[in-house]
């Protein structure tokens, strides 16, 4: 299921993502700081968007940078951006990742992407063959008990795919994803060998409070992403 916000508005996403509080100044600080030493490894981002991490991903030394979106759009960024340092290419995640060879990749980092993925199972199945022994699988998503608050069926531990919109770029952008349980989203991983190592709700960062007083006050009242890290047995 494709956003336009990531396809049409694909251009307008990269350049609000780049300094906004959602993305800049609590996913991805949080995120980051569950990922460790990178000399030298093999990075697969998965659900790269415009490749906001890829920077980050250079700076800890990574090997081989490998990024996938569903939204050519996005992927053109990507190479337009990084086109000698990253080998980007279209993919649908929900089909897994067949174009990675098995116990390739070191760590496997998949910012805000799989709420967009009704059954996780060939995915968690795709990851968990890729990832070398020990590689890491380490990503963010909604939070369960902040997407439960927009429940039409009132059934926690019942998928649910939800519509809202969204203000990301500046106007608003109608956007479906799949809320589902702690439970579904823990036992999946754990039902194909990835072993939970970490799990964050994230901190919002002070300096918040004076650019955006009310995004401070729910961020630091209300869960919105969680953050888990993962390792393969
Ligand atoms: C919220 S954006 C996050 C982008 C990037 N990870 C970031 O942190 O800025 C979600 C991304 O997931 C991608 N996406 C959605 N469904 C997908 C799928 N089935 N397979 C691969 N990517 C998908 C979208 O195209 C979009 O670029």
């Amino acid at each position: 299921m494709q956003s336009p916000l990531y396809s049409k508005h694909a251009q307008q996403y990269d350049t609000a993502v780049t300094d906004n509080v959602y993305n800049a100044k609590f996913e991805r600080p949080t995120l980051q700081s569950m990922i460790g030493e990178l000399e030298g490894k093999d990075v697969l981002d998965l659900g790269c968007g415009s490749g906001v991490y890829v920077d980050f991903f250079i700076a800890k030394g990574a090997n081989k940078i490998t990024c996938v979106d569903y939204s050519s759009a996005m992927v053109d960024i990507v190479k337009q951006k990084y086109a000698q340092r990253v080998e980007a290419y279209v993919q649908d995640a929900a089909q897994g990742l067949p174009n990675v060879n098995s116990n390739s990749i070191d760590l496997i980092v998949s910012p805000l992407m799989l709420h967009y993925i009704e059954d996780l199972t060939p995915l968690f199945t795709d990851i968990a063959r890729v990832l070398k022994p020990e590689g890491q699988f380490v990503f963010s998503t909604h939070h369960p008990f902040g997407d439960f608050e927009c429940s039409q069926t009132g059934n926690y531990f019942e998928r649910e795919l939800l519509h809202d919109e969204w203000n990301t770029i500046g106007e608003p952008v109608k956007v479906s994803f799949y809320r589902r349980s702690l439970t579904e989203l823990t036992q999946g991983l754990m039902e194909h060998g990835l072993v939970i190592s970490q799990i964050s709700e994230g901190q919002v960062g002070e300096d918040v409070k004076a650019i955006d007083p009310d995004a401070y006050a729910f961020l630091s009242t209300k869960p919105n992403f969680i953050f888990i890290k993962s390792q393969k047995l």
